[in-house]
């Protein structure tokens, strides 16, 4: 059987990911016993300026409801008149519908965020590429909800002030969607069953902004009564702004965590700075029945057309994809091509070569391509021990 999977590449930097992460499924089909079928679907902001009604072609949802899995690039593109991203005449970025779209459409209800620093790589901290985080401390996982939030899409301009004066965005934060992300996160905990890095402690997470705001206690309030169910798991909850600075100064203390998705979408881009930045960093949007992978970056403009992005958060989305696809499938080719996958980037952040700026500056950088096929050499010769 091939799987269906739809490919998305999007705006900038999405393309050209997205074009290594094709290649990557094609070398897996090459080596192993399992087959894909690949439809890429172009979106995004570049696409809506072409063809002006749509950011993505009609019949898209459908085909996106229809397949295994989706894959994403990255979306978003500067508005010729640069007053922001190109937007749509509903209001929405162009570009919504491939993801905030896909995620509501598809009730894609947890967006599940890696964060593991591989060995040997060097976060750029003030100006200098160094391993500020001892190796074995960063191995977390964030569990982001991914469907309401300041994300419901409730808000708008108030027409009784003059235009430019009042818009308003309204936080929907429900018991539903708050008690499912949150049982995902006591029950990945016992799946890890590593605990902390710091104390190999089963711990979960929760943060939130409880002291101020009604959403957030009704978050926390669910979390209690959903952590009583898991009594071997410690339940540890913190107030957002102060967890900023443990984040970075102790993540050796966390194992899983759980938040609300506009501190989610936030909190995960700082912490890709524990992993390497954001060209390391992958989204899992998962629900009951469908999956989206992506990397966590965006479409970065000003480094698109330039074969210098790191490709590595794409390539390991692909790997995240086949993990999920062969767990559901019960394919046990499928789980070792993620696995390999995940093992091969290893390879090549671990020698050090082969790398591309974010990771070891411009004067010592390889283009992404040389990246991307140093990769792919590291799947091979893996896939053929
Ligand atoms: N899911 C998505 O598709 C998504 C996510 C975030 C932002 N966006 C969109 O992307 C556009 C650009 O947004 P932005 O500039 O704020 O964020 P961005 O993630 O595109 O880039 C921010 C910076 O991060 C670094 N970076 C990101 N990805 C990298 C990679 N693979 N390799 C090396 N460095 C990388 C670069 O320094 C870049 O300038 C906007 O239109 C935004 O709306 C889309």
């Amino acid at each position: 059987m091939a799987y269906d999977i739809v490919l998305l590449p999007g705006d900038g930097i999405g393309i050209e990911v997205a074009h290594e992460a094709k290649q990557m499924l094609d070398l897996v089909q090459a080596e192993l016993p399992v087959s894909f079928d690949i439809q890429e679907i172009p979106c995004g902001g570049q696409f809506y300026l072409e063809h002006g009604s749509r950011d993505w072609p009609e019949g898209s949802e459908e085909r996106c409801s229809e397949a295994d899995a989706v894959l994403l690039g990255a979306v978003g593109w500067p508005s010729p008149d640069g007053a922001g991203p190109v937007t749509m005449t509903d209001g929405n970025m162009a570009g919504w519908s491939p993801v905030i779209g896909n995620r509501a459409r598809l009730d894609l209800y947890a967006n599940v965020r890696k964060v593991k620093k591989l060995p040997g790589v060097k976060a750029r901290i003030h100006g200098l590429h160094r391993s500020v985080w001892d190796e074995g401390t960063v191995d977390m996982v964030f569990i982001r909800e991914n469907t309401e939030d300041l994300y419901a899409g409730v808000g708008g301009i108030l027409p009784k002030f003059r235009p430019g004066e009042v818009a308003t965005d309204t936080r929907v934060i429900t018991r539903a969607a708050s008690e499912r992300v949150i049982r995902m996160a006591f029950e990945l905990s016992n799946q890890r069953g590593h605990g902390a890095p710091v104390d190999g402690v089963k711990r979960v997470t929760s943060i939130a902004k409880d002291n101020v705001l009604y959403g957030c206690r009704l978050f926390q309030s669910v979390f209690k009564e959903i952590g009583a169910e898991y009594p071997d798991i410690e339940k540890d909850t913190a107030i957002v702004d102060a967890f900023t600075q443990w984040l970075i100064g102790q993540p050796e203390y966390y194992d899983v965590l759980v938040t609300t998705n506009m501190f989610g979408d936030i909190l995960t881009d700082l912490a890709s700075v524990l992993q390497g930045g954001m060209g390391m960093a992958v989204g899992c949007n998962v629900g009951d029945s469908h999956a989206m992978f992506e990397p966590i970056h965006g479409s970065a403009p000003k480094h698109s057309g330039q074969d210098r992005a790191n490709p590595m958060a794409m390539i390991l989305s692909t790997g995240e994809m086949c993990t999920w696809l062969g767990a559901r499938h019960n394919d046990a080719h499928l789980q070792r091509a993620g696995a390999l996958i995940e093992q091969a980037v290893g390879v090549v952040v671990e020698a050090g070569e082969t790398l591309t700026y974010d990771l070891v500056g411009r004067q010592n950088a390889a283009p992404m391509s040389v990246v991307s096929a140093a990769i792919r050499d590291a799947f091979k010769s893996l896939a053929d021990q």
